[in-house]
């Protein structure tokens, strides 16, 4: 295992101390930003998501919690208002409203392929079956821009647990609900859908591997990826897959979305890597939404600790 990359344990559940906690609310009216401030809304899009001139911040953020790194939890408004979901539109701020009327109820999981025991669950039965429990991750764009979120949600090696995979099984393949009818994006021709990714199988059975189902402690908001999403925290968002009815567990390296668009561009591992720019741009730093200056971009993103012994041995530029 490579040690060389810098990170820290994971213990995402603690408590916030009450003397760490401020809103990020009350931070900005301290700061004299609140309430009509044009300064924010000429801002980088993800700040200006939060507060429109002449429009008061909502009320719905929740208490801030922290990382393990000790940075604060992005806005509510920001992570529900600044979305990647190609399935509505490619533009981020219009997610939101466009996904508004998308049904989610009833839906179902299909877990099949190399298994002893494919399964189909309604989202109840993984409501119900598996230990919601809460997961404060960061994310990062290959974009380059970068939230914390605090998701509830259970592992994804929980279910694969339970269908048993065949000695034979060593990919796993999600897909997105393909509904043209109330998607509009679907109908983008640039794109092959529907979104489909994939994860080798360790790293699908790693314990940061999650499933999705909330965030801030209420239900995933259709534009976060409702009722259920992946969530790959080393890796670039684009691998965290929303929405999704399909998991397949495979034997060769599945296509995905993105590599079949641009296989230059996004390869199948798509680790956050910082030594490795995207074609088009650095990925050695980032902005974090909500913050001003920009940040070091951490290999795997800071769970080196818990994933780099995944990749021993692999050539990290190469696998990109
Ligand atoms: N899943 C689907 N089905 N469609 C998408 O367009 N976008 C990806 C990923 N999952 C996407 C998707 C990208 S590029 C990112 S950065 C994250 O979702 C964004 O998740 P968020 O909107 O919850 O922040």
């Amino acid at each position: 295992m490579n040690n060389n990359y810098k990170s820290v344990p994971v213990n995402s559940s603690e408590i916030t101390p009450y003397s760490q906690y401020l809103s990020r609310r009350e931070f900005l009216k301290a700061a004299g930003l609140l309430g009509g401030s044009a300064l924010l809304a000429a801002c980088a899009p993800g700040v200006a998501a939060t507060v429109l001139p002449g429009e008061e911040a909502s009320e719905s953020p929740v208490e801030v919690k922290f990382d393990e790194l000790g940075d604060p939890t992005t806005a509510y408004e920001d992570i529900t208002h600044y979305n990647n979901y190609y399935e509505f539109s490619a533009g981020k701020e219009a997610v939101a409203s466009l996904s508004k009327d998308f049904n989610t109820n009833p839906w179902t999981v299909e877990v099949y392929g190399l298994v002893k025991q494919p399964k189909t669950y309604g989202i109840e039965d993984l409501l119900g079956k598996f230990t919601q429990e809460e997961r404060i991750y960061r994310l990062r764009c290959v974009e380059a821009w970068s939230m914390v979120i605090p998701w509830t949600g259970f592992t994804l090696s929980s279910i694969l647990n339970e269908v048993e995979p065949t000695s034979d099984a060593q990919f796993v393949r999600f897909e997105t609900v393909y509904r043209p009818e109330e998607m509009q994006g679907q109908g983008n021709s640039l794109f092959t859908w529907p979104y489909q990714e994939g994860l080798r199988l360790d790293e699908a059975m790693n314990n940061l591997t999650i499933l999705a189902t909330g965030l801030y402690g209420e239900p995933l908001p259709n534009q976060n990826g409702a009722p259920i999403r992946l969530v790959v925290p080393w890796k670039y968002g684009f691998k965290s897959i929303k929405a999704i009815t399909k998991i397949e567990l495979v034997a060769e390296t599945p296509s995905t979305l993105w590599h079949t668009a641009s296989s230059r561009e996004y390869g199948f591992y798509s680790n956050v890597n910082p030594e490795r720019p995207h074609p088009r741009w650095s990925q050695a730093s980032e902005r974090r939404i909500g913050e001003l200056n920009r940040r070091p971009t951490l290999m795997f993103n800071g769970y080196a600790e818990q994933v780099a012994g995944m990749y021993a041995g692999m050539d990290l530029i190469e696998n990109y």
